[in-house]
């Protein structure tokens, strides 16, 4: 390669770098670095000039054209980053491959509670506020404790109301939550106030009637209990849920577990009394069932019924909230179905 070709070469080769370096350059300070490393006094370029001594006096000057070339497309590089970053192009050159300022925010779903969970909790604090304390007992519970200890001899007709499912003769799916009312009294002692929320089972299933459902037990055991405390609690907690104006009654009704025994009605909420589909043209619905604890439950668990007497009383969560939101059937709480979970 002659002289002057191989300068050529070197001051192309000066500008491909020296640009590459003045596109990637982070700031004002970096791109002052580069310029003077190129173009400065003492620069890459001036020092590749002082090898044209070897070269004729016809070619000196084609150099020198092609150096001013360079160093002016450089100096246009250079002044173009600078107004790119004062008129924030640069940050939107940079940016533009890597970020979308524009696209929606990644969303994420705050979940709920459920709406059984939430009739559960409404109804606990009601009764929290009378001085209820909250207890639990097993699903799987002992044919003793659902059925024999509440005074359902086996074989007896009132067992067929709750046909439930049988692990053995003896191990069944609990089909009310009263079983929790002996469990608590055997293992513990007067004066009691407790309500105990939970799942039960039944062989049933219908539009209003799920194979799974929930209720929420009530029972105080003490020294002169009486049928008004009973009656003033359950007031008290019908009010609390459906509000002052509700009318509402108490009807004889029967339990093996208690006696007297009453079921409590409230006035048909869809049609405030004068009679619908819901109510079957009654204008009452049917939220609970209650009575005095029956001396022979107080037998089978240690305790003198001439010493203490007690209420207690059952009430479906599924059926609460199904008249307080307005739904007709029941399957629905258990589809999953966000569009209706969401709701609430
Ligand atoms: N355990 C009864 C039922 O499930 C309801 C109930 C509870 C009735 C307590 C009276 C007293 O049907």
């Amino acid at each position: 390669m002659t002289e002057k070709g191989s300068l050529q070469e070197k001051l192309k080769n000066l500008e491909q770098l020296a640009l590459a370096e003045v596109r990637s350059a982070g700031g004002e300070e970096a791109i002052q670095k580069i310029r003077t490393h190129y173009l400065g006094r003492k620069g890459l370029l001036t020092s590749i000039l002082r090898e044209m001594g070897g070269l004729s006096p016809e070619e000196r000057p084609q150099i020198g054209q092609l150096a001013n070339q360079i160093k002016a497309s450089l100096e246009q590089a250079v002044e173009q980053f600078q107004e790119e970053k004062r008129s924030g192009k640069k940050n939107e050159r940079l940016f533009q491959d890597r970020v979308d300022f524009t696209l929606p925010g990644r969303d994420f779903t705050l979940g709920s509670k459920h709406l059984i969970t939430q009739t559960t909790d409404n109804i606990a604090a009601i009764f929290g506020r009378l001085g209820f304390e909250v207890s639990e007992g097993p699903e799987v519970e002992l044919d003793y404790y659902n059925f024999e200890a509440l005074n359902f001899p086996k074989d007896h007709p009132a067992r067929d109301m709750q046909d439930t499912f049988y692990f053995t003769p003896n191990v069944v799916l609990r089909t009310h939550t009263s079983p929790v009312q002996v469990r608590t009294m055997e293992s513990r002692k007067p004066p009691l106030r407790v309500i105990a929320p939970g799942r039960v089972y039944r062989h049933d299933s219908d539009p209003t009637h799920s194979p799974m459902f929930h209720q929420v037990e009530g029972f105080i055991v003490d020294r002169a209990v009486t049928f008004a405390d009973l009656k003033g609690t359950l007031t008290y907690f019908v009010h609390e849920l459906f509000g002052r104006e509700v009318q509402m009654r108490f009807r004889p009704s029967f339990f093996p577990f208690t006696e007297p025994s009453a079921e409590v009605d409230i006035q048909c909420v869809m049609c405030k009394g004068a009679g619908c589909n819901l109510c079957k043209k009654s204008g009452w619905l049917e939220i609970l069932g209650s009575g005095m604890i029956d001396p022979e439950v107080f037998r089978f668990v240690g305790y003198d019924p001439e010493e203490y007497t007690g209420f207690a009383f059952g009430l479906g969560v599924e059926r609460i909230a199904m008249l307080q939101v307005g739904l007709s059937d029941i399957r629905i709480f258990f589809e999953n179905n966000w569009q209706f979970l969401s709701q609430f």
